[in-house]
């Protein structure tokens, strides 16, 4: 079991690093991500100290990796001033490798106020941006709780260009009313502002979230079934005629444009997860551990203070959740899960009946270099897929 990580190529080169910054000016009434609003300023000192700490403590446990990616996210980690990322960073450099061509991204809000900041960042070393965009209709951005207008987003999108190597920002469609017109026509004018790189995200409603609470009383009214997958077919379509395709299910992106940080948790390697809420998968002596800190950042900064990390959580996989997490992630990339690498993961084969049902319907496919993947039409009933090869 100890060598399964080490079974791909480019394992040994790849390690994660995520750092959360949980506040936000305002709370979107459809986001469940663990986001704070605080009315007095941040103490962004107290809180470099603790990411130091923490980044420290994490490598006492894996050393000796090389960081091939750093992703800032949140939260809003635009918020955050340009010394802090910088001091992140460097906490970071003291304690691993970090690779000379690694991707540095940090999530931004696309107002003028963040934008502002970016030549900062791009500074302080983020080579890579990836901005909350979310719609260009700004009645529909008022409605999504948004801060800044369409113009004002397009703008920060023009700022990052000039600014970032490297850029990508996110939609989110399925939205209460929208029609596949309307939305092919926005779909459109927002391929013509895009880098290598876009998110496009269906409109999920969280539990507890203010959206949910509409949806319950019934004044969110979200698309049908036919018309979800007729915008989703939509989707994919324009975006593959732009030369973004789909790599993983809800992200597009032109050949070598795709986002490595998250093709680390996609493809099972390893990453650290450092702030308030983060998560990380660590390989510690041939076991991996699933480690998760306390999400309240006040919380969070006190356990780090006191006891050197926030980790609330850090268990050891059973080799049936290694197997289960391999597949769930790994069939949301178009590229698929090789089949040999899952199969050392789990100690077993995949079903020969299940997978034969799955093929003669059309959902997966396999391909010559040993993977299988998910169909365009497969994607549509991914759960179900997953649900089924894990069975
Ligand atoms: C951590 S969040 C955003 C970063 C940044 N704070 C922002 O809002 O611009 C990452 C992305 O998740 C997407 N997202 C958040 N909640 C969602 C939901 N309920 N349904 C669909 N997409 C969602 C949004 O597109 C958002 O940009
Ligand atoms: S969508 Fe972004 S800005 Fe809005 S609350 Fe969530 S993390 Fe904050």
């Amino acid at each position: 079991m100890n060598d399964v990580l080490n079974e791909d190529s480019d394992s040994e080169q790849t390690f994660g690093v995520y750092v959360h910054w949980p506040f936000c000016l305002s709370k979107c009434p459809y986001c469940d991500f663990n986001s704070h609003v605080r009315h007095a300023a941040i103490d962004e000192q107290r809180f470099l100290r603790a990411f130091h700490t923490e980044i420290g403590k994490t490598a006492e446990r894996v050393r000796g990796r090389t960081v091939s990616s750093i992703f800032f996210g949140g939260g809003t980690p635009s918020l955050m001033q340009p010394s802090t990322i910088a001091g992140v960073l460097n906490s970071i450099a003291r304690q691993w490798r970090v690779a000379p061509d690694a991707e540095i991204t940090m999530e931004a809000n696309p107002t003028s106020v963040e934008a502002e900041r970016f030549r900062g960042y791009r500074a302080a070393g983020v080579n890579r941006v990836s901005l909350g965009v979310q719609a260009l209709d700004d009645r529909v951005l008022a409605e999504l709780g948004r801060l800044h207008t369409a113009r004002e987003a397009l703008e920060a999108v023009d700022v990052a260009r000039q600014v970032f190597g490297r850029y990508s920002f996110d939609l989110i469609y399925a939205r209460p009313g929208q029609q596949p017109k309307e939305w092919a026509a926005e779909l459109r004018t927002a391929l013509a502002e895009a880098g290598e790189h876009i998110s496009l995200y269906q409109l999920t409603i969280e539990p507890e979230t203010p959206f949910a609470t509409l949806h319950a009383a019934g004044k969110l009214r979200l698309p049908d079934e036919d018309t979800a997958r007729a915008l989703y077919d939509t989707t994919q379509e324009i975006c593959a005629a732009q030369g973004l395709p789909a790599y993983e299910i809800s992200n597009h992106a032109r050949l070598g444009g795709e986002c490595r940080h998250n093709l680390i948790y996609w493809r099972s390697h390893e990453y650290a997860g450092i702030g308030p809420g983060a998560h990380g998968r660590l390989d510690i002596g041939g076991e991996r551990h699933a480690t998760a800190t306390e999400k309240r950042p006040e919380t969070w900064l006190g356990l780090v203070e006191s006891q050197g990390h926030g980790l609330i959580t850090d268990e050891v996989l059973t080799r049936e959740e290694r197997s289960d997490e391999f597949l769930l992630m790994g069939l949301r990339l178009t590229e698929g899960i090789n089949v040999a690498r899952y199969e050392a993961i789990s100690g077993r084969k995949l079903d020969p009946a299940r997978v034969a049902m799955l093929l003669e319907h059309g959902l997966v496919e396999t391909t010559a270099d040993g993977c299988l993947r998910v169909t365009l039409p497969g994607f549509p009933v991914l759960d179900a897929v997953v649900a089924d090869l894990a069975a």
